[in-house]
């Protein structure tokens, strides 16, 4: 190879890699970085909204912030996703309860400001199962969100889903399990999984 080629080929290849990475990366990094929480104006509030979104004290209860680490730890991502697609790039929309509530007609797409109180924002990338952002709607006792983790294929014997039982210990009369800790704040973190809040329109969408 002729050395101008050489340096085209380098320069090519980083051009393709570095254009990517600006669009797709630094240039969405730096302008959703210091993103708020925004209050609703007075006078605009939108109805089955909050006072502020996102708001802490609905979004955020008891330990379901080390319940997000579990989540981050355990590797929940590797299968799940937390981001409701725009419709122009997929069917999230159409697919029962994804978006949230739908028969309130509050099911919406995900915005980046329902990340803002996340310290961590588990956004996955790939669907083995479905995706989580609204899973506090589809699934509302602490029962039902346990007998998932401990054993999914008691709720469907097809599941491709992996059994937590590290995360429950032997009752001390043996009589079936109980949740540790760890299983707790996880659950507490799953039940809160609601990102389907109508945003008021200075956050750039309608409710
Ligand atoms: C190997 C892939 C995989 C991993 C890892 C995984 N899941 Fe799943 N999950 C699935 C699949 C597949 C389903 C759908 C089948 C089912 O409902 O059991 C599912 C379903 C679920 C559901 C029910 C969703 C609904 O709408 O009914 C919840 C909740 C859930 N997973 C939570 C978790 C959590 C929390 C973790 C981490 C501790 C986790 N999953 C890790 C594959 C996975």
């Amino acid at each position: 190879m002729k050395p101008n080629k050489f340096v085209n080929l380098i320069a090519g290849l980083a051009t393709a890699f570095a254009l990517p990475l600006i669009l797709l990366i630094i240039i969405p990094f730096v302008r959703q970085s210091d993103s708020v929480p925004i209050h609703y104006p007075e006078g605009q509030e939108v109805e089955g909204g909050v006072a502020a979104y996102p708001d802490a004290t609905l979004y955020r209860f008891g330990s379901s912030d080390f319940g997000a680490q579990v989540y981050a730890a355990e590797g929940c991502a590797y299968c799940h996703t937390q981001v409701i697609r725009p419709t122009y790039a997929g069917p999230d929309m159409w697919r029962p309860g994804w978006g949230g509530r739908e028969e309130e007609g509050l099911a919406r797409e995900t915005q980046p400001l329902d990340y803002t109180l996340e310290e961590i924002a588990p956004l996955g990338y790939q669907r083995i199962g479905q995706d989580l952002s609204n899973v506090g709607h589809r699934i509302t006792t602490r029962e039902l969100m346990h007998q998932h983790l401990l054993n999914p294929k008691e709720i469907d014997p097809d599941s491709g889903m992996p059994a937590y039982k590290h995360l429950y210990q032997m009752s001390p009369f043996g009589k079936g399990w109980e949740p540790t800790a760890k299983a707790e704040a996880l659950v507490d973190y799953l039940l809160s999984l609601k990102k389907d809040q109508p945003l008021p329109e200075v956050a750039g969408t309608k409710g």
